[in-house]
């Protein structure tokens, strides 16, 4: 783990603004196997579920800072909401995976750590406006908004790489 991506903060240098109170709300869920698992799963196509997972932690972690949510149930909350292991780019992806994908993180969760009111709900509507409720605390705002913003990233980053390779390639060869 070395950043989220977009940001250029090391996770890696305690030293720098934000990142050991960062650190510090998560590094013992970064333990859990049911967390490291994560890494063998993709999300968009070339980013892991873990990585994922950690970049909306640290942007739910950012967001709430400004917006004044819990930035710990916020970080916890972020790196928790996609607490699965199923590939939802296959076929044999759950029908209403927006709405089940949710429910499943949740249950997953709950095995590994306990919860607070403000960290559930943020898992079970990080869809919203797709989710069958409405977020109802900063922290799930918080949330929310992290996971749209760090989608929005990886699609981005994944189809630039792809493009850029590309281009090298023909440039490079003619
Ligand atoms: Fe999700
Ligand atoms: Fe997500």
């Amino acid at each position: 783990m070395k950043n989220a991506i977009g940001s250029r903060v090391d996770l890696n240098n305690r030293d720098i603004e934000y990142t050991s109170e960062f650190l510090s709300y998560i590094e013992d869920l970064l333990e859990h196997s049911y967390v490291k698992k994560l890494k063998r799963v993709d999300q968009h196509k070339g980013t892991t579920r873990f990585q994922h997972c950690i970049n909306v932690s640290y942007y739910s972690y950012r967001i709430a800072l400004v917006i004044g949510a819990d930035p710990q149930k916020s970080a916890r909350a972020g790196l928790l909401h996609d607490l699965f292991w199923y590939d939802w780019h296959c076929k044999k992806t759950p029908q209403l995976h927006a709405y089940f994908h949710p429910r499943l993180a949740l249950k997953n969760a709950r095995k590994i750590t306990s919860l607070s009111f403000e960290e559930e709900d943020a898992i079970i509507n990080h869809m919203w406006p797709l989710s069958f409720g409405f977020p109802k605390t900063r922290v799930s705002y918080a949330v929310t908004f992290a996971d749209k913003y760090s989608a929005a990233l990886e699609v981005g980053y994944n189809w630039g790489s792809f493009f850029g390779r590309k281009l090298s390639g023909i440039l490079w060869n003619h």
